[in-house]
């Protein structure tokens, strides 16, 4: 385009030059010009069309795009089963006016048994149970100890869960791991009775389960409760995992011994108070018809998922 129609092309300068022509040649010249100029635009055009559209296919083959392929799911983590069943614990008994306090895995002996009025010869001290870091500390195997921190110093009411770690040398099988959760709860007012107890309990085992559970004794403390689930292998026939029984215990309880409370600066004589603690992992058994604790701990996200 420059070279022949451009300011100082061929054809622009013979067409400049055409008023000194006579008109004969002037005519001549004239036609053949713009005969050549109407060829060489026509041309041009053309030709800018070739390379727009070659652009158009280059760029159109260079940013393929399928549509059609699948896409690239994301993986999405989930809260495991333990965390989902102790929040939904927690949500029930914040429903009913308690609140939630932690305490630490590492206690005094005191705490984890002495406070808690566990004689010397209680079988729960037994060393073969605790796991002691020195003489006065252990990793605690309950979460009661929290019982005595929530109600040292303090005035009731008192209406408090604890949940937690806890830790006994426990053998590891389908129900028994040496780390495992529970929930502790305590409540001390005025009047408090065994029949609160009984109340709470019941509340609390409707609304996690339905109507599959039972009252049962528990011999530990005194007055005494235990709740117990039908077993999640045989569902109440009994069978190896139940001992033949066809329940599973998952929870102790009872009223709070005079000389707890006295031993934590509260009046027995004014006020009295029950407690109780259960284990996360049997719940949470029962709850998903899990037949084996260890399914928790091994990380197996082909068991995780399903939750
Ligand atoms: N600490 C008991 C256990 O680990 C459970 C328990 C029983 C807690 C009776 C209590 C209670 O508060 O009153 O088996």
């Amino acid at each position: 385009r420059v070279k022949y129609s451009g300011k100082k092309g061929q054809l622009t300068a013979i067409l400049r030059g055409m008023g000194a022509l006579e008109p004969e040649a002037r005519r001549e010249v004239g036609e053949l010009a713009n005969a050549v100029r109407g060829e060489l635009e026509a041309a041009i055009a053309d030709k800018a069309a070739t390379l727009k559209r070659a652009a158009l296919e280059a760029r159109l083959a260079s940013e393929k795009l399928d549509v059609t392929l699948p896409g690239r799911e994301k993986a999405c983590g989930r809260l495991h089963p333990l965390h989902t069943v102790e929040n939904r614990i927690r949500e029930i008994f914040i429903g009913m006016g308690f609140t939630v306090v932690e305490g630490p895995e590492i206690e005094s002996a005191y705490n984890n048994f002495d406070a808690l009025n566990a004689p010397a010869d209680h079988p729960s001290r037994d060393f073969q149970d605790t796991f002691y870091i020195d003489e006065t500390t252990l990793l605690r195997t309950q979460t009661s100890p929290v019982q005595i921190r929530a109600m040292t110093g303090k005035t009731p009411p008192i209406r408090v869960i604890s949940p937690g770690r806890v830790y006994r040398s426990d053998d590891v099988d389908a129900t028994h791991s040496p780390m495992f959760h529970q929930v502790e709860g305590l409540v001390v007012d005025k009047g408090i009775t065994m029949a609160d107890l009984k109340g709470t309990l019941d509340l609390f085992a409707r609304s996690l389960f339905g109507e599959e559970t039972r009252p049962h004794h528990f011999p530990f403390t005194e007055p005494s409760a235990e709740v117990d689930v039908s077993c999640f292998v045989c569902g109440g026939k009994g069978c190896r995992l139940c001992k033949g029984e066809g329940w599973i215990e998952i929870l102790g309880a009872g009223m709070v011994h005079p000389n707890v409370l006295a031993s934590c600066g509260i009046d027995p004589e004014v006020y009295s108070g029950f407690a109780f603690g259960m284990g996360i992992e049997r719940v949470a058994m029962r709850r998903y018809n899990i037949n084996d604790m260890r399914l928790f701990f091994e990380n197996d996200v082909r068991f995780l998922s399903q939750f």
